[in-house]
C-alpha cells in the first residue's frame, strides 16, 4: 500500500509557517484532483472533518458540498456552531439535516450498546446516501480520513467516516490529511481560522450522546445528559482544565433514585461524571479533580437541570472500566 505511507521525508506540521505550506500544497492537489467536479462531505464538527472543510472551501469554494446530519446525539451548541461557522463565516455550501425525530424513533426501545451503535451508524448512512442523491454532479467524496486511521486498521479502513455507501455512490476518495498525525490536524485547523473551540476539542465518539445515554434512550435523559455535559464543560473551562484533561463528559443511567427537594420527595435520575487522562484510550487514569468544583458542579447541575437529584463522579480507571459506560 504505497500510497497509504507517509512520505519519509514530510516534515512534522508543528507550525503555522509549515501549515501554510501544506495547505498551499494540499490546495493544488485537491484542485488537480477534482478540477471544477463537485465534492461531497459529511461534516459532523469533529476536527477531522471541520479541517476538511476548511481546507476544501479554500481550494473549490461551493464546489464542496457539504452534509451536516443532526442525528439529535450531538452536544449542546454543536449543530449551531457548524452552521456558523461554516455557512455564515466560510461561506460554505452546507446542507443542513434535521433528522433528530428519525434516529431517535429507531432508537426507541433499544437498550443493548452494540444494538444502538448499529443502529446509529446504519441510520447515519441512510440520511447522508439520501443526500447524496438529491446531490447532482458529485464525483467525488471527501473524508477526515488522518494517519492513525490508516495505521491502525492496516492500509484497510479507507472509510473513516462514511463507509458503507452503496456500490452507484462509490465515488472517488479525496483524503488531504491522510497522512497528518491528530496534532497535525489542529495546527492545520488553526492556519485555516477555524475556532479553538472546533480545532482543540476533546475526543467525542461518533454515536455521540446516544451512548452516555445509558440503556434505551429517552427524550428526557437525552437532555439530561446534553444539559449537564454542556455545564460540566463550561466548568472545566472557566477552572482552567479544558486540554489539560484528555476526556471528561457526563452520563446518565436508566434509573432514578429518591432524593428531597424544597421538603418534598424526588424520584429522579442520577447524573454521573467521568474525566480522565490516557494517552492511547487503551488505559485511563481519573482526573484528580478538586473536591470544591466537584461541589459546585453538583449544585450546578442539580439546581439546573430537570429531573436530577445526584450526581456522581466514577473513580475507576480503565482497566477495568472503560471510558465510555456503553
Ligand atoms: P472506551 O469506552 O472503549 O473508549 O474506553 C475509548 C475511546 O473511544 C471512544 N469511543 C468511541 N468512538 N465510536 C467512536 O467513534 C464509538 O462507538 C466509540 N466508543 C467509544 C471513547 O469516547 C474513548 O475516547
Amino acid at each position: 500500500m504505497t500510497d497509504n505511507k507517509r512520505p519519509e521525508s514530510m516534515k512534522r506540521i508543528t507550525d503555522a509557517a509549515l501549515a501554510e505550506a501544506f495547505i498551499d500544497e494540499q490546495i493544488a492537489l485537491v484542485k488537480k484532483q477534482v478540477g471544477n467536479k463537485k465534492v461531497l462531505l459529511a461534516l459532523s464538527g469533529g476536527v477531522d472533518s471541520s479541517v476538511v472543510a476548511a481546507l476544501l472551501i479554500k481550494a473549490i469554494g461551493k464546489n464542496l458540498v457539504c452534509v451536516h446530519v443532526n442525528h439529535g446525539l450531538l452536544r449542546k451548541g454543536e449543530p449551531e456552531q457548524v452552521v456558523e461557522v461554516f455557512r455564515n463565516q466560510m461561506n460554505a455550501n452546507l446542507v443542513y439535516v434535521d433528522a433528530i425525530d428519525r434516529f431517535l424513533n429507531k432508537l426507541e426501545g433499544v437498550a443493548d450498546p452494540e444494538k444502538k451503535r448499529k443502529i446509529i451508524g446504519a441510520e447515519f448512512i441512510r440520511v447522508f446516501e439520501e443526500e447524496a442523491r438529491k446531490q447532482s454532479g458529485i464525483e467525488f467524496l471527501a473524508q477526515g480520513t488522518i494517519y492513525p486511521d490508516i495505521v491502525e486498521s492496516d492500509g484497510v479502513k479507507a472509510h473513516h467516516n462514511v463507509g458503507g455507501l452503496p456500490e452507484d455512490l462509490a465515488f472517488e476518495l479525496v483524503e488531504p490529511l491522510k497522512f497528518l498525525y491528530k496534532d497535525e490536524v489542529r495546527v492545520v485547523g488553526k492556519a485555516l481560522g477555524l475556532p479553538d473551540g472546533m480545532v482543540y476539542r476533546q475526543p467525542f465518539p461518533g454515536p455521540g450522546l446516544g451512548v452516555r445515554c445509558l440503556g434505551a434512550i429517552t427524550r428526557e435523559r437525552l437532555e439530561i445528559v446534553r444539559e449537564s455535559d454542556a455545564i460540566l464543560r463550561e466548568e472545566f473551562a472557566k477552572n482552567g482544565l479544558e486540554g489539560k484533561v484528555w476526556q471528561y463528559f457526563t452520563a446518565v443511567p436508566d434509573f432514578r433514585s429518591v432524593g428531597v427537594k424544597d421538603g418534598k420527595r424526588t424520584f429522579a435520575y442520577p447524573v454521573i461524571l467521568r474525566a480522565v487522562n490516557t494517552e492511547d484510550a487503551m488505559t485511563a487514569s481519573v482526573e484528580d479533580i478538586p473536591f470544591r468544583l466537584l461541589q459546585h458542579i453538583t449544585k450546578r447541575i442539580t439546581a439546573e437541570v430537570d429531573g436530577v437529584n445526584r450526581v456522581l463522579y466514577d473513580l475507576t480507571p480503565k482497566p477495568c472500566g472503560t471510558i465510555e459506560w456503553e
